[in-house]
């Protein structure tokens, strides 16, 4: 399924990594004189890329990337791409990321298929395995396009030019490393892309039922993964009336979907995790209507278990020390005669009473059933959970960037450091003690609505009261799951994927 292009990473040692070289990779050396230094080019080719990326005002910053194409039978070598090292003259992991999408892109765009990266580009890395993985990441990442659903689609796939790209190494220990690095690449973009194409996909066939069905799938045998799903009947039976509540208003029935993945018996697992993703399969708002335009992209209002569900194709094959609990509560939100009313007050699985101010705010009566369920049945050591929660994060912190609050100090370090490694932001938001007030009912425990004001701190702090006490963290991805433009080639326009690579880590580092 995922929308990826194939592309094959071919590790050669050093000596023999320039034959047939058709495209070569390498950072930019600049010495006094203003000159390249070490291009693996004849002279004569040397002085006129020399003088052609001068012309071209190149600047060699941080991740700045420039292919040139060579017009002469001098070289076999038809594109060389020059990489800018900034003044660091160090590749940071995310400079890598970047590299490498912006050399895909270009590639593409001069018809390359295969690429050699120069030894001196790895040298320059901060760290050559992570650098490659990041780098591998990005190429992949850039080629990521959501064409399920265009009918020339076969004319657009052969867009994909760039085949192969060759990277050297010296001696079988940076061998072994390097094939994992770019195995892990693959794993990593791949689970991305598949959450891509999950948020990319239009409500109509990214329904509940689907979203189930695609997390059963994942339960084959010999993976470690097992699924649990709950119909409506058992929902209710389990008391989890504030997510029936949304779902009543839906031709679409609900479903409460429990994935959980367990090591090896080999390996002993350390600690359990659970991971829930937000996923109302259509948010038109309900009785509180969206306005038009706010209503076109609530496909993506899923996005939460997206990544879930792309974090748990991946565990099969990394195999993480861990025991992985991923949780969603598939529903779509619809007005109708038999939805929701705004006054409605509703019971979540642990009992607590909320009253429905804006039947808008229906992710969180998801989630609150979904958060005391985990809490009480799985008693996880850390619950993080993924949520295009609110309109008011995007306020706070732009399309870019996820809000991450919660009650463990240390797993918000943790998370961050994750995004950092995997090139994602978030930015924490306080939980600010006199906001709690704002959620207070007249009639019910709890009311869904604290009001526009810190309205993602609202929406996080109304989340936290169905944490009983476990460790916990909450990602607002409203702004990151879906690009809107592209700000970065590694980041196409649609859904991004958000937070799989980031989790990835995560878990990894427990
Ligand atoms: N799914 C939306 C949040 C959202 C908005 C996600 C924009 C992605 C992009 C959520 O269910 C919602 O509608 N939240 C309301 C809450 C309000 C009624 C308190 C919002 O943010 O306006
Ligand atoms: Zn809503
Ligand atoms: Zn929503």
């Amino acid at each position: 399924m995922p929308s990826l292009s194939p592309l094959q990473f071919t590790l050669r040692s050093k000596r023999d990594c320039f034959l047939d070289a058709e495209a070569v990779l390498e950072p930019l050396v600049v010495d006094s004189e203003q000159t390249v230094g070490s291009l693996y080019l004849p002279q004569v080719l040397q002085v006129a890329v020399n003088a052609e990326w001068k012309r071209r005002q190149f600047e060699s910053r941080l991740a700045e990337v420039l292919c040139l194409p060579l017009l002469s039978s001098d070289s076999a070598v038809r594109v060389v791409c020059l990489v800018g090292r900034g003044d660091k003259n160090v590749f940071s992991n995310s400079a890598c990321r970047l590299i490498g999408a912006r050399v895909y892109r270009s590639l593409q765009s001069l018809r390359i298929s295969r690429l050699t990266v120069h030894p001196d580009f790895l040298a320059q890395m901060e760290d050559s395995v992570v650098g490659l993985q990041a780098f591998a990441e990005g190429m992949r990442l850039a080629s990521y396009r959501f064409i399920l659903f265009k009918n020339n689609n076969k004319s657009e796939s052969k867009h994909s030019i760039l085949e192969e790209v060759i990277v050297p190494y010296s001696g079988s220990a940076m061998k072994r490393r390097f094939e994992r690095a770019l195995q892990r690449a693959e794993i990593f973009s791949t689970a991305t892309a598949t959450a891509r194409d999950l948020v990319n996909t239009p409500s109509m066939d990214m329904h509940p039922k689907r979203l189930m069905e695609i997390a059963r799938d994942l339960a084959v045998s010999g993976s470690g993964i097992r699924c649990r799903v709950y119909d409506r009947a058992e929902m209710e039976r389990l008391g989890m009336h504030a997510s029936l509540s949304v779902a009543q208003g839906s031709q679409h029935e609900p479903f409460f979907v429990h994935l959980s993945y367990r090591p090896p018996r080999s390996v002993k697992s350390r600690k359990k995790i659970a991971l829930i993703g937000k996923a109302i399969t259509f948010d038109s708002g309900g009785l509180n209507l969206k306005p038009g335009e706010s209503m076109n992209d609530m496909k993506i209002d899923m996005a939460g278990s997206a990544t879930v569900l792309g974090l748990f194709q991946a565990l099969p094959q990394l195999q993480p020390p861990v025991e992985i609990h991923g949780l969603f509560i598939a529903a779509e939100n619809m007005p109708g005669g038999s939805a929701y009313r705004p006054g409605d007050v509703v019971r979540v699985y642990d009992g607590t009473t909320v009253e429905v101010g804006n039947t808008d705010a229906e992710g969180r009566l998801t989630l609150a059933d979904a958060l005391s369920y985990t809490a009480k049945r799985i008693k996880p050591d850390a619950m993080v959970d993924l949520a295009t929660l609110t309109g008011a994060v995007i306020i706070a912190l732009g399309s870019d960037v996820t809000g991450v609050l919660g009650t463990d100090s240390k797993l918000i370090t943790a998370l961050r450091t994750a995004a950092e490694d995997a090139g994602e932001y978030v930015w924490q938001l306080p939980m600010h003690a006199s906001y709690r007030d704002l959620l207070k009912s007249k009639i019910a425990d709890i009311k869904n609505v604290g009001g526009r004001p810190a309205g993602a701190i609202t929406a996080a702090q109304f989340l936290e009261r169905f944490t009983q006490r476990v460790p916990w963290a909450h990602l607002d991805i409203a702004g990151p799951c879906y690009a809107e433009r592209e700000t970065r080639p590694d980041l196409p326009v649609g859904g991004t994927g958000w937070g799989v690579r980031t989790l990835l880590r995560y878990i990894e580092q427990l």
